[in-house]
């Protein structure tokens, strides 16, 4: 008798304390990036259209501050958007907090958004060499945080990224692209183990900063980002609240416009670039001492699109020649860019079916391994036009990076970002379907 209610207690007890952590549970990072407010038509995303997401969301992750390269101080990309003094937006989405008490909301510096230099990732290092300007950032960081009350910085810092590689040499014309982010050189950053030190510093002094409001500190590791070059794994994990690896875009238009392939495979293609996959993301920060329960695993929401010529084949399958980023998207307007509900809406309906050219429904090639993503395509007309090939996430894609995340213990996904997500429900009628498909089955 004793010995059962004993033991009734004890699984009681263990119950009681598994369910305060499942209330921890995973992290999902919602991303939202605030510009998309500005766009006009579909593309527009304010903060009212993206609430429906936050039951879903641990974490609302607000982009994108960016840095005052005269000051050293953190700043906003668009003051008349963000501040009090213009449109408010930053207190906006912190409000958001009345409504859904366990929300965090963070705010994210970088991400490749704060592009108005030559080399914009040249600020970004510079900040970090000397002692007062980390400390002008951190204390403006501070500031700017809890006069909005924000819960957190995301740090989305920019580095110089590594330069593509192609796959396969086939011959076509040289590609003079969007080159403004990774450098030409063989050597990335000469003070790379300077710079590596000074981060570290810069890290542990914002956590430090932070540390009697409890504000949370999380880095986003951004697509290709060396970090074996930039980042000391043991000195950072312990001042770090996550550390959000953003595996996609992997293999993008811009960067490789020549070369259609997947852009955000879980595990590595057969003969591709060595690293350019989650696995190998996750593998790295894990056997270089990162704890599991911090890595956070991105999920993008869109897809990426080239322009197929006759060059390209006709059997869809990557690698495949191609000739740079697709036609825009009405929804992103950004060439080789597509929204999950644009992406759909590609996909055959019944309302597609018999249309021609540009709105021929692409040929869609799912995954039945679950590990490298799915595509869809259309080869050119007879006159070399309406060629498409789509690297994409879909639900079912999302919800297999789910799964891994939850099969190899990590800490989280996040979802980049909530304004690709269909929002509106175009697609099959259910609101977010990317994110709601990954939370399911993390
Ligand atoms: C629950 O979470 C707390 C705080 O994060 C931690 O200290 C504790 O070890 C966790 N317990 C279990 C059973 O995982
Ligand atoms: C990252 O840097 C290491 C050297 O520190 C190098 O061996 C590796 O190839 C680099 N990875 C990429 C993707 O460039």
């Amino acid at each position: 008798m004793w010995l059962i209610l004993g033991s009734l207690l004890v699984i009681l007890l263990a119950a009681s304390v598994s369910a305060q952590n499942a209330t921890v549970g995973p992290r999902v990072l919602c991303y939202y990036d605030g510009s998309a407010a500005l766009r006009e038509g579909l593309g527009k995303v304010i903060v009212s259209d993206i609430e429906l997401a936050l039951p879903f969301c641990t974490h609302l992750i607000y982009g994108f501050a960016g840095l005052n390269p005269e000051n050293s101080k953190i700043r906003a990309l668009d003051a008349t958007l963000d501040l009090d003094s213009g449109k408010g937006q930053y207190r906006q989405v912190t409000s958001l907090k009345q409504r859904y008490p366990g929300l965090k909301v963070l705010l994210s510096v970088g991400g490749y958004k704060d592009l108005s230099e030559d080399k914009p990732y040249e600020k970004y290092l510079a900040l970090l060499e000397s002692g007062g300007s980390r400390t002008a950032f951190v204390n403006s960081a501070y500031s700017l945080l809890k006069t909005y009350s924000f819960d957190g910085l995301d740090l989305a810092w920019q580095f110089p990224q590594s330069k593509p590689k192609r796959i396969r040499g086939w011959t076509g014309k040289l590609w003079h692209g969007f080159k403004k982010l990774f450098t030409g050189d063989s050597v990335l950053d000469p003070k790379a183990d300077e710079h590596r030190e000074e981060f570290s510093a810069l890290v542990r002094d914002l956590k430090n900063a932070f540390k009697h409001d409890n504000f949370q500190l999380g880095l986003t590791v951004l697509p290709h980002v060396n970090e074996s070059i930039f980042m000391d794994v043991l000195l950072l994990k312990d001042n770090l609240e996550y550390v959000h690896l953003a595996t996609f875009d992997q293999q993008t238009p811009e960067r490789n416009p020549k070369e259609g392939d997947f852009t955000a495979p879980i595990y590595e293609p057969t003969e591709r670039v060595v690293g350019n996959n989650v696995d190998a993301k996750v593998t790295y920060w894990l056997n270089n001492g990162a704890p599991s329960n911090k890595l956070v695993v991105g999920i993008p929401s869109y897809g990426r699109g080239w322009k197929l010529t006759e060059e390209s084949g006709i059997t869809g399958v990557p690698p495949l020649p191609a000739d740079g980023p697709a036609a825009p998207g009405p929804q992103s307007g950004i060439p080789g860019l597509y929204s999950w509900a644009e992406v759909c809406a590609k996909l055959p309906n019944p309302g597609n079916a018999n249309l021609k050219g540009a709105d021929f429904p692409l040929r869609k090639i799912g995954d039945p391994t679950r590990r490298f993503g799915v595509y869809a395509y259309r080869v050119p007309d007879e006159n070399e036009e309406h060629g498409l090939w789509i690297s994409y996430e879909d639900p079912d894609t999302a919800g297999n990076k789910a799964a891994y995340v939850k099969a190899k213990g990590l800490g989280g996904i996040s979802i980049f970002d909530l304004g690709y997500d269909d929002f509106k429900g175009s697609c099959a009628g259910d609101k977010f379907p990317i994110l709601r498909a990954a939370k399911y089955r993390l």
